[in-house]
Formats: C-alpha cells, sequence, structure tokens
C-alpha cells in the first residue's frame, strides 16, 4: 500500500515535470491530451508494459470501475440530451484486461430515436449500459441530462436512473402476481414528481392494450407482455427510454408491434429512445444510427427521414 502510494505520489510529480517541460513546447494538442489524461486518471495500456505496469493498470481500472472522483454536475449542448467523451470501458478477470468500449465520442440528439446497431461481442449493451447509468464507464465523461454520470456513485446513479431514464429488456421482466395495469403502476410509483406521470390508462389505449389491462402475465402473449413493460417504462415520464434489443425474444410480426409502439411513443410524446439491435432493418426506422465495431463506433448515420416500421420491408 505505501510503496503504491510512494509510485502515485512518483508519478504525479513526474507527470507534472513533464506536462511542465511540454507547456513550454509549442505543442497545444500534447499539451492538452496530457493535461486531460493526468486529471482524468486515464488508463494508458501499452504492449510493452511490464507484469508490474499491468498490475498497476488493473489496480487503477477496478478502482475507476467502482467509483471516481469529479463534479456529477454537467451541462448539455443545446439541442442534445447526452455527450460522450473519450469514454473507456475496460474489464479486468484476473491478470487479464479486457478493453470493451475504445475512445468512444459521440453525442445524442434530444427527442431522436436512436438505434446502437453491431454484431454480437461488438459492445452494444456495455454502451448502453455505461450510457444509461447501469454500469459505470473506466475513463472518458459521459454527460446525460445535465448529469456527468462517470463521477457518481452507486446512490446517485440509482437516483439518476430511478427519475430520469426508462428500460426496457429482453425478458419483461413483469410480476407474477399483478395484473397489467399493477405492472405499469409500479413503474409509476418510481417518479416522485407525480406531475409527471403519465396515466397507465392513457399509455394502454395509446399501446392498443386497453382491453388486456386486467389480464395477468401469464394470460397475455409475449408481445403484449413486452409491450406493458414498455408502458411500465414510459409512465413515470422519463427522459430517455432505452431498450436492449425489445424484440429479441418475440416472433417477426409480434416484434413488428413492439416496434410499432416503440417509434409511436417517440414520435407522439417527443422521447428520446435508444435501442440495441444486430438487426440492420430495425435501424431504418432510426433518426440516427451509431455502427459498432470491435468496441468502437464504426459509423454514424444520420436520417433525417426515417422509414415508419409499415414502410420497411420486414421480409
Ligand atoms: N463483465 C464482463 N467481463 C469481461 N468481459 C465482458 C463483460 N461483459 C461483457 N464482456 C465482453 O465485452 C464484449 C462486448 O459485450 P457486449 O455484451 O457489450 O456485446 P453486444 O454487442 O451487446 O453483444 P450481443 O449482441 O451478443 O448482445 C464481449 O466480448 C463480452 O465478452
Ligand atoms: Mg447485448
Amino acid at each position: 500500500m505505501q510503496k503504491s502510494d510512494s509510485n502515485n505520489k512518483w508519478k504525479k510529480n513526474y507527470d507534472k515535470k513533464y506536462l511542465k517541460n511540454n507547456l513550454k513546447k509549442d505543442s497545444v494538442v500534447i499539451r492538452k491530451e496530457l493535461k486531460e489524461n493526468i486529471k482524468k486518471d486515464k488508463i494508458l495500456i501499452t504492449e510493452n508494459d511490464t507484469k508490474k505496469q499491468i498490475k498497476v493498470q488493473i489496480k487503477k481500472i477496478k478502482k475507476n470501475n467502482a467509483k471516481r472522483r469529479g463534479v456529477i454536475t454537467g451541462i448539455n449542448k443545446p439541442g442534445n440530451v447526452m455527450e460522450l467523451k473519450k469514454v473507456n470501458k475496460y474489464y479486468t478477470n484476473g491478470q487479464i484486461i479486457s478493453h470493451i468500449l475504445k475512445d468512444i465520442n459521440l453525442e445524442i440528439p434530444e427527442g431522436k430515436l436512436i438505434v446502437i446497431l453491431g454484431p454480437s461481442g461488438s459492445g452494444k449493451t456495455t454502451l448502453l449500459n455505461v450510457i444509461s447509468g447501469l454500469d459505470r464507464s473506466t475513463d472518458g465523461d459521459i454527460i446525460a441530462i445535465n448529469h456527468n454520470l462517470s463521477y457518481m456513485n452507486d446512490r446517485q446513479l440509482t437516483e439518476y436512473r430511478r427519475y430520469n431514464v426508462g428500460f426496457i429488456f429482453q425478458e419483461y421482466y413483469l410480476l407474477p402476481n399483478l395484473t397489467a395495469r399493477e405492472n405499469v403502476e409500479m413503474g409509476s410509483y418510481l417518479q416522485k414528481d407525480k406531475k409527471k406521470i403519465i396515466s397507465a390508462d392513457s399509455i394502454f389505449e395509446k399501446i392498443g392494450m386497453t382491453e388486456h389491462s386486467k389480464k395477468m402475465p401469464s394470460q397475455l402473449s409475449g408481445g403484449q407482455q413486452q409491450r406493458v413493460s414498455i408502458a411500465r417504462a414510459l409512465t413515470k415520464n422519463p427522459k430517455i427510454l432505452f431498450a436492449d434489443e425489445p424484440t429479441g425474444a418475440l416472433d417477426r410480426k409480434v416484434g413488428i408491434d413492439v416496434l410499432k409502439t416503440l417509434q409511436s411513443i417517440n414520435k407522439d410524446f417527443g422521447m428520446t429512445v435508444i435501442l440495441v439491435t444486430h438487426n440492420v432493418k430495425i435501424a431504418k426506422l432510426a433518426h440516427l444510427v451509431i455502427k459498432m465495431k470491435d468496441g468502437k463506433i464504426e459509423k454514424l448515420i444520420k436520417n433525417k427521414t426515417p422509414l415508419t416500421v409499415e414502410k420497411v420491408n420486414w421480409e
């Protein structure tokens, strides 16, 4: 412990000195980068790292993944609901370091339907988890709804999620002993600001589920259950609705209905919907497609006039 403290101290002084020398130089880029790296405690791994250096990095990754110090408020640019700056996510497993998200820079506009697209293992869920506050990035900044998620502790992240964001997963996670309507009402209890709540009745009407509202989950089809889970996420009126492969467990026809529901929520409520999928057809519905490959953003595709669900050729 003491040894690593003195190591850190030495590194800090060394960095300061290095920074100072570089400040004298005329290299604005290096100056900026160095400053940023030191400030943000950035992880820097090279192939030539010794065992000891790797051990230090693993320690740093674990520490950063658990908690980072910094200001938890931030301000989004007008029109944006989220900005990511040089976001990285590392996992450690024994002596192995996996670099999962690599230097992600991204701006997410407000009120749009966003699709995160990519093959299995490309980092879609990892990205969704860090931008939704379910998990923490290892370094970089994630400013969402005027909060800086990177520096929030677990309790702060839980609060943040509770009031600001909604989730839909591949599995519906409905409570089996409650009716569809009661399941949705459970979602509204999470919202502290009661004025914000959208009533279960109005949502059921909107998504064509009124006649099923008194049924138990076991009496509903998969697609209907998924629509109840969407209603549950929606009722607290979150700023952003996150959906990870929401149609993954459904057959095509039912999946299309669920997508219709999500598209109309985006359109009618002006809610930002961020949807993860590996299906390129679903990406046609998006105003912005974030194409992931090997932990990086391969391409950003903007689409001023996305197709409606009816116009996509699902065959
Ligand atoms: N806790 C973890 N520890 C180590 N590696 C992990 C962990 N979670 C995910 N990974 C790895 O990160 C990579 C990206 O995983 P992720 O779940 O984000 O992919 P995905 O694009 O969502 O894939 P899929 O389409 O199959 O859901 C994978 O190689 C995965 O093995
Ligand atoms: Mg996934």
